[in-house]
């Protein structure tokens, strides 16, 4: 993938981010370019911690095939781990890592890129592909500049963004 691509993304996401009304606003609009754009990325979703109980990931926006995992424990999944080791996470064959929870019989790759506010993790992006070993570290600078983008955007707007998610308030 050029670097060009990710670099219209990402602008466009900034763009997007300066005037969206609300979290769930700008993630829609995140995983609705990066699918659209990049063929690869076959599961394009947001986990976000639950302000409830911070020991819980839960599905936000997302494009590609339905999941059952809507709540994932900070213990369990690929998803957990990022938050657990506090990085980026690439598993370039999910079909070797007995953490992996299976989304679609198709993944073959996967990566999770913490989303961070104020200096501490709130949520990821999740990316599967059908293709094995599909990610590279410059899938990894494209989502982590994403995942500052989103973050930045709730340090503009308070953590207020989040809870307003379950709240509606
Ligand atoms: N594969 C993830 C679960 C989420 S689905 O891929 C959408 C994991 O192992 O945590």
């Amino acid at each position: 993938m050029p670097n060009s691509a990710f670099a219209d993304i990402v602008s466009e996401i900034r763009r997007f981010a300066g005037t969206a009304a609300n979290l769930t606003a700008l993630e829609e609009f995140c995983v609705s370019i990066i699918a659209a754009r990049l063929p690869y990325y076959n599961w394009v979703g947001f986990y976000m911690l639950d302000p409830g109980d911070e020991s819980v990931l839960a599905l936000g926006p997302y494009r590609g095939a339905p999941t059952d995992h809507v709540r994932i424990p900070v213990t369990e999944g690929i998803c957990g781990a990022a938050v657990a080791q506090g990085e980026t996470v690439i598993v370039a064959d999910v079909s070797a890592d007995p953490r992996y929870l299976a989304c679609s019989i198709e993944t073959r790759s996967e990566i999770v890129v913490p989303i961070r506010a104020n200096g501490k993790i709130v949520g990821e992006i999740d990316i599967d592909s059908h293709r094995r070993d599909a990610f590279d570290a410059e899938d990894r600078s494209f989502l982590e500049e994403c995942a500052a983008v989103v973050g930045g955007f709730l340090e503009r707007g308070g953590l207020r963004a989040v809870r307003a998610r379950w709240t509606g308030r």
